[in-house]
């Protein structure tokens, strides 16, 4: 499967470094180009359990990383895990996620084969319906591009996160992946 992961943090990296493990072609796209150049060279900008190994195996074959958005239009699957910092006043910082949206809505527009997209930031209830919906599926739906969304939750250990991610098939972005798929 093709598959274009927006952020290149500790989720969206780790997320595309275990399915390029698992055979996947992975794009990681991040908007910091210091990143990105990193990913490349197969060095990991952050710590994770056998991150750099899946780097090592896998960037240059199946796992790359781009500050473009065009990967998307040739993707069957799109994750979006870019921050969600916290505002001053506890709310979460929805700008990231309307950026990555609008940027994915206008590579949606070019295509018309399914795909699906999903959300894995951390984001608050209603945010499918107040952001990505209007700024990246609506988009989309204008050109009668076929497109479905999806939102996952995870609950996993920060140091242990690779390992879970490769293994567990019940693991809650693993799950809703293939059922959404298959259903
Ligand atoms: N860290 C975790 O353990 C974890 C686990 C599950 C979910 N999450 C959620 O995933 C999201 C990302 O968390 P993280 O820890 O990976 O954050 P992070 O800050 O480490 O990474 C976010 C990345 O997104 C990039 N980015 C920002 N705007 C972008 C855009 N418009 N297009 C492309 N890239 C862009 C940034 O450059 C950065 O590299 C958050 O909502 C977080 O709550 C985090």
């Amino acid at each position: 499967m093709k598959i274009s992961v927006i952020g290149g943090g500790y989720a969206g990296l780790v997320t595309g470094a275990c399915l390029s493990g698992l055979g996947h072609a992975v794009t990681i796209v991040d908007v910091d180009p210091a990143k990105v150049q990193m990913i490349n060279a197969k060095k990991p900008p952050i710590y994770e359990e056998q991150l750099e190994d899946l780097l090592q195996k896998n960037c240059g074959d199946r796992l790359c990383a781009s500050t473009s958005y065009e990967s998307v239009s040739n993707s069957d699957l799109t994750f979006i895990c870019v921050g969600t910092p916290s505002n001053s006043d506890g709310s979460a910082n929805l700008a990231y996620v309307k950026s990555a949206c609008i940027s994915v809505g206008k590579e949606l527009k070019k295509i018309l084969n399914y795909q699906v997209v999903v959300v894995k930031s951390t984001v608050p209830t209603g945010t499918t319906e107040r952001i990505v919906c209007p700024w990246c599926y609506n988009l989309a739906r204008k050109r009668q591009a076929r497109s479905d969304l999806q939102q996952t939750l995870s609950f996993y250990r920060r140091d242990r996160r690779s390992r879970i991610s490769c293994t567990r098939t019940g693991s809650s972005s693993g799950a809703s992946m293939t059922g959404h798929l298959t259903g």
